[in-house]
């Protein structure tokens, strides 16, 4: 079993974006896009990303957030129809939400509708503790099971920090508890890092932190795969049966002056219910090609 994951798209549509939109908090993300943002993410990686994907025999993909910049309806709708170039199909293609897709409250409701198939949680997994909310989902692909988070909302200006809730964390609990996962390679996929001293980031980070390092103390995970930081970022939390890598992925889209973060996505192989390696796929935009990268970057690890 293959498990790819890839973040932070930031897929650049402005077409048909009235001038309405920009009120608000999307001026300074607006801003942001039409002097920085625009020239240095490129939708034309994720189209490449798309075909290495389909060429690749990937079994599942995890797209952890941030596949917009302003959360505009005609962004989802943008980034939706390149997803849906993956031959994968929905149900081989699990998209959170990040915190560029609820950039306002009525984004989440965009990503909601727009990206609903890609986010539905399987049958027997609906939470029934009268929450409406659907989050975490939960999807079991052969031996992987997905337990996706969703850590975005509408934040203050210049702020972008994630939380999951108290409600939301005691279904993570329930679900890393739940027997139909015993033996499976259990997957922990959130937009914000959850660990590390990124995490601890008033600004930027993951306000949950403790309660989620607590849960995996104590119910574990074979895997944590997030975004929001555009580098790549490993740390690792304890767990009943020793220690889980969390590990950050850079955007998949960006192409600028530093090679370390040029777009990438990272495939795991998955054996008995265990990761038992991974490597990276790098864009090489002269050749409008990803290739495989065997320089995992371990010195930057422990910055993280
Ligand atoms: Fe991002
Ligand atoms: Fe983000």
């Amino acid at each position: 079993m293959r498990l790819a994951h890839c973040s932070d798209l930031h897929l650049l549509s402005l077409d048909g974006a009235r001038a309405l939109d920009f009120a608000s908090k999307r001026w300074i993300g607006g801003m942001n896009l039409l002097t920085n943002r625009g020239r240095h993410y490129h939708t034309e990686a994720f189209e490449d990303m798309v075909e290495d994907l389909n060429a690749s025999g990937v079994d599942h993909l995890v797209c952890t957030g941030d596949v917009t910049n302003l959360a505009l309806e005609q962004e989802f709708r943008f980034a939706r129809a390149r997803f849906d170039k993956l031959t994968l199909g929905p149900s081989g293609v699990t998209v959170l939400p990040g915190n560029h897709d609820a950039y306002v409250d009525a984004g989440r409701a965009y990503f909601t509708t727009v990206f609903a198939d890609y986010c539905t949680t399987d049958p027997g997994w609906e939470w029934s503790d009268g929450d409406p909310s659907p989050w975490p989902l939960v999807r079991v692909r052969g031996a992987v099971a997905i337990i996706g988070l969703s850590t975005s909302h509408q934040t203050p200006w210049f702020t972008a920090y994630g939380r999951a809730g108290e409600r939301q964390l005691d279904r993570l609990a329930a679900a890393l508890a739940d027997h139909r996962l015993r033996g499976l390679c259990r997957v922990v996929a959130i937009h914000h890092p959850p660990a590390g001293r990124r995490a601890e980031s008033v600004i930027r980070g993951f306000r949950d932190r403790e309660r989620f390092a607590a849960i995996l103390a104590e119910h574990g995970a074979e895997l944590v795969v997030h975004g929001h930081e555009h580098r790549d970022l490993r740390v690792t939390l304890p767990t009943p049966t020793g220690t889980v890598d969390i590990l950050g992925v850079p955007s998949g889209t960006y192409e600028a002056s530093r090679p370390e973060k040029t777009a990438r996505y990272r495939i795991f192989e998955i054996e008995d219910g265990k990761v038992i390696s991974h490597h990276l796929r790098v864009w090489h935009r002269d050749r409008r090609i990803f290739e495989r990268d065997d320089h995992e970057p371990a010195a930057r690890a422990a910055s993280a």
